[in-house]
């Protein structure tokens, strides 16, 4: 069978499009899920808190090539859009995240098309997450399309505070008082604390359970 990289040509209609990219997204919340039962077996452990996964709407879609300047048609949804298919991985500590980054980014068929560490350079907004973009071939009956896919790594705090901030810039359609984004910058600060903090205690009473089993 041949596969075909997702220029956008192969796909026909909005149904294909999202047949694919749903497929592509089972793929990989399979692929985390196993991730996170190899580690609950092997170091009693769950790194993952929760995953969600959405498929953009038409709707977003042609909003988002409309103002990038492109024309609206599947080709160019395929081509330019991303994030067609999302998935959001909630872990509970920052040493997580780059551990499941890594393991996803070294599986031999998946291809990391684009890293943003916005853990190690936040945004300006204050945001912090870990974004991938991979590829993944998807098995349909005649040919296989490598399909992308936009994953968010980010700590249970991470997400609390993106999706309040998020909650903010939609009310004021993206132009928030400045007392709130300064308070939106403060709160990143203290999340980002937190999340270290939080890491260290695990870390100490890792060491300490690593000392039980020596005995
Ligand atoms: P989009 O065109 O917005 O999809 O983003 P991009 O191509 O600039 O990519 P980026 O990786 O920066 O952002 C992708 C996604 O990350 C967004 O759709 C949001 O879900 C999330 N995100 C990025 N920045 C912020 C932020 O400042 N606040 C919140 N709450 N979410 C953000
Ligand atoms: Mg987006």
């Amino acid at each position: 069978m041949e596969l075909v990289r997702g220029e956008g040509s192969e796909v026909k209609s909005w149904k294909e499009v999202q047949l694919l990219y749903s497929s592509a997204l089972k793929q990989i919340a399979t692929k985390i899920e196993i991730l996170n039962d190899e580690f609950q077996h092997v170091h009693r452990y769950n790194p993952i808190e929760h995953v969600t996964k959405r498929i953009k709407t038409s709707e977003s879609i042609v909003k988002k090539l409309k103002s990038h300047g492109y024309e609206p048609t599947i080709e160019n949804m395929v081509k330019y859009v991303n994030d067609i298919a999302g998935i959001r991985v909630i872990c509970s500590f920052t040493s997580d995240i780059y551990r499941i980054a890594q393991m996803i980014g070294k599986q031999s068929d998946i291809k990391v098309v684009a890293v943003k560490d916005y853990i190690q350079h936040p945004k300006e907004s204050g945001y912090r997450s870990y974004h991938m973009i991979v590829a993944i071939p998807v098995y349909l009956s005649d040919r296989i399309i490598e399909t992308k896919v936009e994953m968010q790594i980010r700590t249970v705090a991470m997400d609390f505070w993106a999706s309040l901030e998020h909650k903010i810039q939609y009310k004021f359609e993206g132009n928030a008082p400045s007392h709130i984004n300064t308070e939106l910058m403060e709160c990143a600060r203290m999340v980002s604390e937190l999340d270290e903090r939080m890491l260290q205690l695990n870390e100490e009473i890792e060491a300490i359970r690593a000392g039980e089993m020596e005995e």
